[in-house]
């Protein structure tokens, strides 16, 4: 039987822990457009201890959540922000074992509660927050006003091909693929 393991985030799981991201999170779109090596980064630096993964022994990084102390101003508020698993190992409740994790550490850190925001269509996210405690709280919409020279040109309302470029995570993947 392959081994699963949750376990703190470490370095050596930028790479996975992005290329995952990249896999389930599109990036083209709101509110995942920030999704890149420095917003990982910046989680990781600040607050490891709330940074967990799910490592596969074969497959190396198949989940993660990254969540950091202080949300709007508040630092007695922890933010759950990025939460994923990989298609293949969905429905096992590995996302509940790592939010759980990330949770304990943030209330062990002074959080006196944690915020986490879901996009509306994503029901397998909801679901998932209100399994694990979460209730529903303030709703926000985000509302688009186009340039002029956009509206009503359909090239316009096209997703383009590729997703925006992050030059740090093809360094990374380079670094990566020498120390193999
Ligand atoms: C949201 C997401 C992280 C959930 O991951 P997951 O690992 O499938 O979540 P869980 O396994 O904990 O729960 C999913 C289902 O498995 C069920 N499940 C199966 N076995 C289980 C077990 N042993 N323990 C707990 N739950 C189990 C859960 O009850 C749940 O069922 P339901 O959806 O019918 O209610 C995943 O869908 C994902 O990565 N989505 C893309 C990224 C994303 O949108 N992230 C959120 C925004 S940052």
């Amino acid at each position: 039987m392959r081994c699963m393991r949750i376990v703190p985030m470490r370095l050596d799981h930028l790479a996975g822990v992005l290329d995952l991201g990249h896999r389930v999170f599109d990036v083209t779109a709101m509110p995942y457009t920030s999704w890149s090596l420095s917003s990982v980064a910046v989680h990781l630096d600040a607050q490891p201890d709330a940074c967990w993964v799910a490592e596969d022994e074969q497959a190396g990084v198949v989940g993660f959540v990254l969540s950091s102390l202080s949300y709007d101003e508040r630092d007695d508020w922890g933010y759950l922000e990025w939460i994923a698993v990989d298609p293949t190992h969905q429905g096992r409740g590995l996302a509940g074992r790592l939010l759980d994790a990330s949770c304990r550490a943030l209330f062990a850190a002074g959080a006196t509660r944690i915020v986490t925001d879901v996009e509306q269509s994503n029901t397998a996210s909801a679901g998932l927050m209100q399994r694990n405690g979460f209730t529903d709280s303030v709703t926000v919409t985000l509302f688009f006003r186009r340039a002029e020279h956009e509206q009503g040109h359909p090239a316009a309302e096209r997703r383009p091909s590729a997703p925006p470029r992050d030059p740090a995570r093809a360094r990374l993947r380079a670094a990566a693929r020498t120390t193999e």
